[in-house]
């Protein structure tokens, strides 16, 4: 049977839980999602008590007839490993398995992830049933790839119990091997917070101020993503003995504290997320002023991109959000499913699964909407899904397409985890990140996130034109010296307040700011300071455009014949000095603004840079349709999504061909409320 995300197609599944049905539903599910287009279905990631029923009880007809079900309709299958949902008599033998809160209360059965990664009962278990699952399994035929876990760190991603600690400790060892090293890179003389042992040192616990020590908070995120990652190669260690050629091993979600790209490029073939727009519109968070609602869904996919360049969605939604207990939301409007598809696909994904095949009648999702609803009836979501297996039968030349956009925004796990650790960073880095994509989404410009880490070169960096990187708070001379050879060999980099200003263990250095990058930037920072709250109103002239300077400022002076000063602040308490320099390095140059960004100044800095509208002499869009852009040889194909519900109208500078609707458009094009057109170009 063919795979999935080899570059040669694009294919549609679903998730279902065989387990949730009489057996003699099965067929007519699988007849009938045949018929509608589907070709693989996820299977049996909560179900390890079909398999081991009580310890040490195996049996598995249950899936084995499923399989040869699937084989027997010709249905491909993703097969997972069920260790996000211990059974109840695991739980209730060895509580040790179990999360616990903050204040040490074990976190009970009755939900979902409710365990820790770094219990050594819960290990064994794991590398047991999975050993199990995968040694029985594996040489089906009808079993294409598998699935790790579900959603690691989903729900929950802080972890207090006694193993932690114990594994703490250990992560502590092998990093400081002394604990007079750990007191030193924790700063622990200040509060007397000295340890003698590393047995005195816990997990966060509940302290008399708002946070425990920040360098031992900073640690224990980065403790947390290697127990993520170490319990993952665990399972795809087992994995690997057994698959059969070709097949591959993926995870799904995308959630904090994992070093998401090493979990990838240690364990899995590729990553697949769960693409779940409506929560834009989730009645909780539900903001009407919000600009972007469900193209920040289009941030998700950028961030899996960089992952996992190959990557496909596990979970795509197809129906409405809603727990019993929290997270309604309303059901997709007709189009929406269509538009969140080509969403996904526009950003790279060449394998889409719907979660889920039927609604669930029962238990804490009984609200959460698959394509069917409980009676199963046919209705306008199964329809909607055949029309999408139609349209992508137009759309199969797209598959292996690269998306390839000329800027990028820059990240690294650091500086995101201390943003989370330190108030003052977070403050600039959530003020920033999300102007960023707000301004680069209305200005249709395609953007990569980069994640610097050992392995990224200067030479992958060079195919961007500008770098962002909104804050480096932390800067590694490794790192330094990677930007240096971006910019020196043409590269335009732009980087904001604070830059500079903390080592690895988030220290704040020494040295005069921005530290390690003085010298790249030519600039000198003699003062700093938060905004006040009744200063919102200072401004940096550039050239005549007023840019806003939100939250904080950087005082700058140019170092250097290179230096530039390009704008001044205007009002607050640095009136008339430096706040944006240019500075000449190498071939390129160097931008450092002295403040926050928001949109409008991101949208002065890409067009001044002459990065924004780049399709613009082909097509014409207006701010509530994303513009994106996949590659393959000489041929761009070019998506235009409109996540309004009125119509618009899009302007084509050259006759292009049409896919979806298979013909040629040219001039002004009229394009639905929650329209797709995908051109050729
Ligand atoms: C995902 C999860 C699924 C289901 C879905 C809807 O996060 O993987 O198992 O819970 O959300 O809530």
């Amino acid at each position: 049977m063919g795979q999935v995300l080899d570059g040669t197609n694009i294919t549609i599944g679903t998730c279902y839980y065989p387990e949730h049905w009489g057996r003699e539903m099965w067929e007519s599910d699988l007849c009938r999602m045949k018929e509608a287009g589907i070709e693989v279905v996820r299977i049996a990631e909560f179900a390890w008590s079909k398999v081991e029923p009580r310890e040490g009880e195996y049996t598995y007809g249950f899936f084995d007839d499923f399989l040869d079900l699937a084989q027997a309709k010709g249905m491909r299958v993703i097969f997972s490993t069920p260790t996000a949902t211990p059974p109840a008599w695991l739980t209730e033998e060895y509580p040790e398995v179990l999360n616990a809160t903050r204040d040490g209360d074990l976190i009970r059965h009755g939900s979902r992830r409710h365990y820790n990664y770094n219990s050594p009962v819960y290990r064994e278990f794991c590398a047991n049933i999975v050993e199990r699952f995968a040694s029985h399994y594996a040489g089906h035929p009808a079993i294409i790839g598998w699935q790790i876990d579900n959603e690691f760190n989903c729900e929950n991603w802080e972890f207090y119990s006694e193993s932690d600690n114990v594994a703490f400790r250990r992560f502590l060892k092998d990093k400081y091997k002394t604990v007079e090293k750990l007191n030193e890179a924790w700063g622990t003389v200040f509060w007397n917070q000295t340890y003698t042992a590393f047995s005195e040192v816990y997990v966060p616990r509940r302290t008399n101020t708002w946070a425990v020590n920040p360098h031992l908070h900073l640690d224990y995120i980065r403790f947390i993503s290697d127990s993520v990652c170490s319990f993952a190669a665990m399972q795809a260690d087992i994995l690997r003995k057994y698959l059969k050629e070709g097949d591959f091993i993926t995870t799904n979600g995308m959630f904090g504290h994992i070093d998401n790209h090493r979990l990838t490029r240690d364990n899995l073939s590729f990553y697949t997320y769960d693409s779940y727009p409506n929560f834009g519109y989730c009645v909780d968070g539900f903001q009407p002023d919000e600009p972007m609602k469900d193209r920040w869904w289009s941030r998700n996919l950028t961030e899996v991109r960089s992952i996992s360049p190959r990557f496909g969605i596990m979970e795509q939604q197809s129906g409405a959000n809603g727990w019993n207990v929290s997270m309604e939301a309303p059901t997709p409007r007709p189009g929406q499913m269509t538009l969140w598809t080509m969403q996904s696909i526009a950003h790279g994904a060449d394998y889409i699964s719907y979660f889920r095949w039927r609604t669930c009648p029962f238990g804490t999702e009984m609200y959460w909407h698959g394509i069917l609803d409980y009676s199963g009836r046919e209705n306008r979501r199964i329809q909607e899904l055949r029309e999408i297996h139609r349209k992508l039968a137009n759309l199969q030349e797209v598959a292996g397409a690269v998306y390839t956009p000329q800027v990028a925004v820059v990240r690294d796990y650091d500086n995101q985890w201390d943003a989370e650790v330190d108030h003052w960073h977070g403050r600039l880095q959530r003020q920033s990140e999300d102007a960023l994509f707000v301004a680069l989404q209305q200005e249709h410009v395609m953007f990569d996130y980069v994640y610097l880490d050992d392995s990224v070169t200067a030479g992958q960096l060079a195919k961007y034109s500008v770098l962002f990187y909104p804050h480096p708070e932390i800067l590694t001379p490794q790192r330094e010296k990677l930007l240096e050879q971006y910019v020196a060999a043409g590269g335009r980099l732009v980087v904001g307040c604070r830059t500079g200003q903390k080592d690895l263990r988030g220290f704040c250095v020494m040295d005069n700011l921005p530290g390690l990058a003085a010298h790249l930037t030519g600039t000198d920072v003699p003062e700093y300071s938060l905004a006040a709250p009744d200063e919102s109103d200072v401004r940096v002239d550039w050239d005549g455009v007023k840019l806003a300077a939100p939250v904080f400022w950087d005082m700058l002076a140019p170092t250097g014949a290179d230096a530039k000063v390009l704008a001044r602040y205007e009002g607050g308490c640095y009136a008339g000095e430096p706040a944006l320099i240019c500075n000449s390095f190498g071939s390129g140059e160097t931008y450092y603004f002295g403040s926050t960004f928001d949109v409008e100044n991101v949208k002065v800095f890409l067009r001044r840079l002459g990065v924004a509208e780049p399709f613009a002499a082909i097509v014409r869009l207006p701010g509530s349709c994303e513009l994106a852009v996949r590659k393959k040889g000489a041929v761009d194909y070019i998506f235009v999504l409109n996540y309004g519900k009125d119509a618009v109208t899009v302007t084509l500078g050259i006759p292009m061909f049409e896919l979806v609707g298979a013909q040629w458009e040219q001039g002004e094009v009229a394009l639905d409320g929650y329209g797709v057109k995908v051109y050729r170009h």
